[in-house]
């Protein structure tokens, strides 16, 4: 039996677990804790940035791979220099590391992308590059869920993260809509993506996904996935990819940015489409043939649902809505966490999108959202 071991216990590796059990692969977590939401897998509780635990844990798995990308750099080239198989690639995963290093390699392969420079304490004449304020700065590592991202009017506004070290300033897209590119990628080369979805976003977190994405041209189709196909296969991705996307009031589209994962924008395959992305994200790591991504169902929705405790909600929501698909990630209340979602597959996106705001509104509690961009 093949093992696969997951670097992280969150809600990403948790939905790697049934996956595994159909595939008959023995999927292994090297969790942060005791209670974290892929607790059902973790055969190890440490500290990830502990080179020897995680050298520790590598050594009892055929490959390994990852919930998240915050694993330093350093440890996973220990772990390659000790012949351990990781995928995908810390090269690769170097870009998801570091949002400047992603945009660098992205303007080395010609892929469009907002404009963007990355300042320091003294570095006024770079804003000119991202055309003046107001514009985005982002905290090059370690962001997630929108921490990390604000729109900024003044240098006063990032005034408390230009100490810290370079910050990466992006010009103020002032996009249409964001759409999403989700893809695996096996070792062999073996491409399969799947068709484009579109995602909102509240206060720079996912809410919501329709997929396929509405009113898409062949033209933004064919954009979207040559993106994607090349930035894997450049990049050599090995895994699933997903490339979040602005599509501008031109219908150009411009890549935000890179995930090496599954992904929240693909958490609606899972019921809508023949293979979901942990399936395939378990399929591409052990080298196996990728599984089909024609849809089930026309058109799915899906919708995040934040704070805590749903599964006390639940009961109330199925009863009214049975067709509604619920998957619970189990983890401890936080304001503004994600604490599990919702999706629903049909034939009418409006009606479905109607149906999913109910249903949330049935989960939502009594905590604003965290709100990044203002
Ligand atoms: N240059 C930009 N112009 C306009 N809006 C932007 C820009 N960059 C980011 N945003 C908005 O902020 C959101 C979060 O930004 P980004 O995806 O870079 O952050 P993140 O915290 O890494 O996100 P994730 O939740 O995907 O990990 C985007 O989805 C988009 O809505
Ligand atoms: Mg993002």
């Amino acid at each position: 039996m093949t093992s696969v071991g997951v670097i992280g216990g969150g809600q990403l590796a948790r939905m790697m677990i049934p996956a595994a059990i159909n595939l008959g692969i023995n999927l292994r977590v090297f969790a942060e804790a005791e209670d974290s939401s892929a607790r059902l897998a973790a055969s190890t509780v440490g500290d990830f940035t502990n080179a020897k635990q995680l050298l520790a844990f590598a050594q009892t798995v055929d490959v390994v791979t990852f919930d998240h990308e915050h694993v330093p750099l350093g440890n996973l080239a220990l772990l390659v220099s000790e012949g351990i198989s990781v995928f995908p690639p810390p090269a690769a995963l170097a870009l998801t590391h570091d949002k400047t290093v992603m945009r660098a390699k992205l303007a080395e392969l010609g892929i469009p992308q907002p404009r963007w420079a990355v300042v320091g304490e003294e570095s006024a004449q770079e804003l000119d590059r991202v055309g003046g304020f107001p514009c985005v700065a982002k905290l090059p590592v370690g962001g997630y869920d929108g921490k990390g991202v604000r729109v900024v009017h003044s240098w006063q506004d990032i005034k408390d993260w230009l100490p810290l070290g370079p910050v990466l300033l992006e010009e103020l897209v002032a996009f249409k809509r964001e759409l999403s590119q989700v893809g695996a990628r096996r070792p062999s080369g073996e491409w399969v993506s799947w068709p484009l979805v579109e995602t909102h976003q509240e206060g720079g977190v996912c809410s919501v996904v329709v997929s396929p994405a509405p009113d898409i041209t062949q033209i933004q189709t064919y954009d979207a996935e040559s993106i994607a196909e090349r930035i894997a296969a450049e990049c050599d991705v090995v895994g699933v990819l997903a490339v979040e996307m602005f599509e501008d009031h031109d219908g150009q589209i411009l890549v935000n940015e890179l995930a090496m994962r599954p992904h929240n924008s693909g958490h609606v395959l899972t019921e809508q489409s023949v293979t979901s992305q942990f399936e395939q994200h378990l399929r591409a790591v052990t080298d196996m043939p990728l599984g089909s991504t024609a849809p089930r169902q026309p058109t799915g929705v899906m919708a995040n649902i934040f704070g805590g405790a749903p599964i006390e909600k639940w009961a109330a929501v199925s009863a009214q809505f049975p067709e509604v698909k619920f998957h619970s990630y189990q983890k401890a209340y936080r304001p503004g966490r994600k604490a599990g979602h919702i999706v629903v597959t049909g034939e009418n996106t409006t009606e479905l999108l109607a149906m999913v705001e109910q249903a949330r509104d049935m989960f939502k509690g009594e905590e604003p959202w965290e709100k990044p961009l203002g």
